[in-house]
């Protein structure tokens, strides 16, 4: 099976919505929560993470709010649970997300959109040693 990196970005946590959204992984069949940390992130950690994105107009931004609050970082482990958790969370942008989905029913602005989750193997794989770094 594989396994993905989730973040319940500050947002998620500010409104009172991380046992929601862990909720709805949780009763995913066939899904399991291997790794959880409630956390605030470092410059270096979110360069890491995002570094993607750097030059971007939006990379400032991002950088801001994600250091607004704590995060809570997750390891979710399951067949096609990368696959899965993009299709759980919806599509980046709120307003194109379909109800249902966890940026769809809750999701206000592009940049405050309460979830990330890794987008394919190899993001899974860099990201997961960025924020459990013991992890075998
Ligand atoms: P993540 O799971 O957070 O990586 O989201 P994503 O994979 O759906 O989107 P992407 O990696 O392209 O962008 C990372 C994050 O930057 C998004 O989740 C948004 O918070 C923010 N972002 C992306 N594109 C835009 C944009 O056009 N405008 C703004 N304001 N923010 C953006
Ligand atoms: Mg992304």
């Amino acid at each position: 099976s594989q396994r993905t990196l989730v973040l319940l970005k500050p947002d998620a946590v500010r409104r009172g919505l991380i046992g929601e959204i862990i909720g709805r992984i949780e009763r995913k069949a066939g899904w399991t929560i291997s790794a959880l940390e409630m956390r605030e992130l470092s410059q270096e950690t979110l360069e890491q993470h995002y570094g993607e994105h750097k030059g971007k107009p939006f990379y400032e931004p991002l950088m801001g709010f994600m250091q607004s609050g704590p995060v809570v970082a997750l390891v979710v482990e399951g067949e096609r649970v990368i696959e899965g958790l993009r299709t759980l969370a919806g599509p980046t942008d709120p307003i194109a997300a379909a109800p249902g989905s966890i940026r769809g029913d809750y999701g206000t602005i592009v940049r405050e959109n309460l979830i990330h989750a890794s987008d394919s193997e190899e993001s899974a794989i860099r990201e997961m040693k960025i924020f459990f770094p013991g992890l075998a």
